[in-house]
């Protein structure tokens, strides 16, 4: 066939296909056959470029940087919209807009307020020319470059007689999911976590590099227009379908009432409910439905009299704060830990809250004996907002950070980025004592019989003063301590005897090096081999491992540089631990990574049964379970997830999403 005609068959099949999966939620074809058309296009223009367009499926990713950002003038300003908190309020808003209607009917449209990042879509013959962020409602940058990255965003409607021009009005988001995902690859590169998905998804649209933003999922709802040339509609709930007919996600959530108390009714189940979606919300949008009504009700300067926002209460509590400690983490740092008067927060009980640094504490000017407001953010711990200092009696005291470690004693230093306070003390017990803890714990060394108390015992009674002086423990000395039998002792000898053989990826995960969990254990194993290997990597070397970055592979590289990484690695292999580890051979395409593993899944999901998924989970050799322990390796969580989720959570187990899971197994 000719290349052309070819080329256009194939962007309409794609777009179908794309139309079908991510609009319907129907997909008609598998992954690999989407895969394989998107293939076949990218050769066809890749001999052709004159055939490139602009809207092809192509164009969407691996675009060049931009050098900067432009400012866009929107059409139509992107007005915002009032907020209110209460039922109270609402009726007072449907009061309002019946007198200025003449008590016609009224129907309002219900929405989810989805908590991203508001965008405007223009375009101009049915093909997209600009996308830009909202900015001051008058002016935003332009962004095509990353939104095109939007795989469920149409390049072009999907309609034989688009409008001259239209403005398209929606949301980016992302989900928690995917947030967990992207922070879980910044560790192991050795990334600050990102802190939630709306300060995300904003900051991906402003980045220059499409290829960086692609690389993070981010997603859309559409729920308004801005300027339209030639669309004709009387309502809303037409509009929507009419977004929908032109391949736009709408949200499936919206619904229309005729009076307002249904509508308190909805809202109220959405606060309730709220953390059953997988993104997000902070609310809901009640939107006028009739056009012709909107028209007449008009807006103030800035915000329409026909739409108002109606705000969940953040997650918040009122509590005291008693006491704050000082914690000493295993290199050393230190960090305050809130202890607070035991208060209900978004169904748990919380007694604990970070604090974060003593630069924190000073600016929010929070002091022992305080009342403060607590707030749970998603799935981050919880963290005090501030403190409410029209209620103090006198009694507080202002927290002053140890110039000395407590536990230690030796002097405190601020480190080179001035935000942390690290014990300088080289023999720390405390440092040494959570040191010990991860060395022994199951995921490294998997000592059996040196557990916390242990632990504690060995540290203050002087017999251990090294991750290698486990090694040189004998009968003798575990006698001599309390309580402590010939069995006990002989239990932990064999344990520490037996972690000897686990092998260097155990041995790595054990040793504290900053940022070096499990994972990045395990790849710098199977990368090197031994510890000799290992050790003579430059940084350059170490960051072309996939899935580890440049600031990771300078922590690796100084560890190995110190004087007690050198020391401890020397005296490891004198005391006979096993330092290298066996390559397994790369697993060939076909392979499954889910064999051995247990797989718990809840929730709805959109392309398998419960059947299906667990049928599937076994052929892959992998285990389905019913129910979630320390034992499971993954979650597979679908719409609507029951409390699986929840302490898959607690136990921090991975999350994955349908998608995710599909491209765990290669699918
Ligand atoms: S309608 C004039 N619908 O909330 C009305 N807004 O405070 C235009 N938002 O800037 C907005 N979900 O970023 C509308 N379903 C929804 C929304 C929504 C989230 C955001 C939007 C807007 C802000 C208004």
């Amino acid at each position: 066939m000719n290349p052309a005609k070819r080329a256009t068959e194939l962007r309409k099949l794609i777009d179908y296909h794309n139309y079908k999966y991510y609009v319907e939620a129907q997909p008609e074809i598998s992954d690999r056959e989407f895969d394989q058309l998107l293939a076949e296009l990218q050769q066809i223009e890749a001999e052709h470029p004159e055939l490139i367009t602009p809207d092809s499926p192509t164009q969407r990713v691996g675009g060049q940087p931009i050098e900067g950002f432009v400012t866009v003038r929107h059409r139509e300003p992107m007005l915002s919209i009032d907020n209110t908190y209460s039922a109270a309020e609402l009726k007072e808003f449907d009061r309002r807009v019946r007198k200025l209607l003449g008590s016609e009917p009224v129907t309002y449209v219900v929405e989810p307020k989805i908590d991203g990042v508001a965008i405007s879509l223009t375009y101009e013959n049915g093909l997209l020319t600009v996308g830009a962020t909202r900015g001051d409602g008058e002016r935003g940058d332009d962004v095509t470059h990353n939104l095109k990255t939007i795989r469920e965003l149409p390049l072009r409607l999907r309609t034989d007689q688009p409008p001259r021009l239209v403005e398209v009005r929606g949301e980016v988001y992302m989900t928690r999911a995917d947030l967990v995902h992207l922070n879980r690859q910044r560790q192991a590169e050795g990334l600050e976590p990102l802190a939630n998905p709306r300060n995300t998804t904003a900051g991906t649209l402003k980045l220059l590099d499409p290829r960086l933003a692609a690389q993070r999922r981010l997603r859309l709802f559409t729920y308004a227009l801005g300027a339209a040339e030639g669309v004709e509609l009387k309502t809303h709930q037409q509009l929507l379908q009419l977004l929908k007919t032109w391949g736009f996600p709408v949200n499936p959530h919206i619904q229309a009432f005729d009076s307002i108390h249904d509508v308190i009714k909805y809202c109220d189940q959405w606060a309730e409910r709220r953390n059953e979606l997988p993104y997000d919300i902070d609310g809901l949008v009640i939107k006028v439905d009739d056009l012709e009504q909107r028209r007449r009700l008009g807006a103030t300067s800035k915000a329409p009299r026909w739409a108002v926002a109606y705000k969940f209460a953040a997650e918040q509590a009122l509590t005291r704060l008693k006491a704050i400690d000082v914690q000493v983490g295993k290199s050393g740092t230190l960090t305050p830990v809130a202890h607070l008067e035991p208060v209900q927060l978004g169904g748990t009980t919380v007694k604990r809250a970070t604090l974060h640094n003593a630069d924190e504490i000073a600016r929010k000017d929070i002091r022992v004996g305080d009342m403060v407001v607590v707030e749970k953010a998603g799935e981050i711990i919880p963290y005090i907002v501030r403190s409410e200092p029209t209620v103090r009696t006198g009694a507080e005291r202002v927290f002053h950070f140890p110039t000395e470690c407590p536990v230690c004693g030796s002097p405190v230093r601020r480190d080179s980025g001035g935000v942390f306070y690290r014990c300088t003390g080289r023999n720390c017990v405390a440092q040494l004592k959570k040191r010990l803890r991860s060395f022994a714990q199951r995921n490294a060394m998997d000592i059996e019989g040196l557990g916390e108390e242990m632990i504690d015992r060995l540290v203050e009674t002087g017999l251990v003063h090294s991750i290698p002086d486990l090694y040189r423990l004998k009968m003798d000395d575990l006698l001599e301590l309390e309580r402590v039998g010939q069995k006990s002792a002989q239990n932990l000898l064999d344990g520490i005897e037996a972690s000897k053989q686990r092998g260097l990826a155990r041995v790595l995960t054990g040793l504290g090096i900053p940022h070096v969990g499990e994972h990045v254990a395990e790849l710098l194993a199977q990368e090197f081999g031994d510890i000799d290997a290992l050790m003579a990597a430059t940084p350059e070397r170490l960051s072309q491992v996939p899935g580890i970055g440049p600031v990771l592979a300078e922590n690796i590289h100084q560890y190995f540089q110190s004087e007690t990484g050198r020391h401890t690695v020397e005296e490891l292999r004198k005391l006979g631990v096993k330092l290298s580890e066996e390559i397994r051979p790369k697993p060939k395409a076909g392979e499954t990574p889910l064999a051995g593993k247990t797989v718990v899944v809840t929730g709805t999901l959109s392309r398998y049964s419960r059947e299906e998924i667990e049928d599937l989970i076994r052929r892959l050799g992998g285990k389905a379970a019913g129910s979630v322990s320390r034992k499971t390796d993954y979650i597979v969580a679908g719409d609507k997830p029951g409390s699986k989720l929840d302490k898959a959570r607690a136990l921090g187990i991975p999350i994955l999403s349908e998608e995710e899971f599909e491209r765990l197994i290669g699918r």
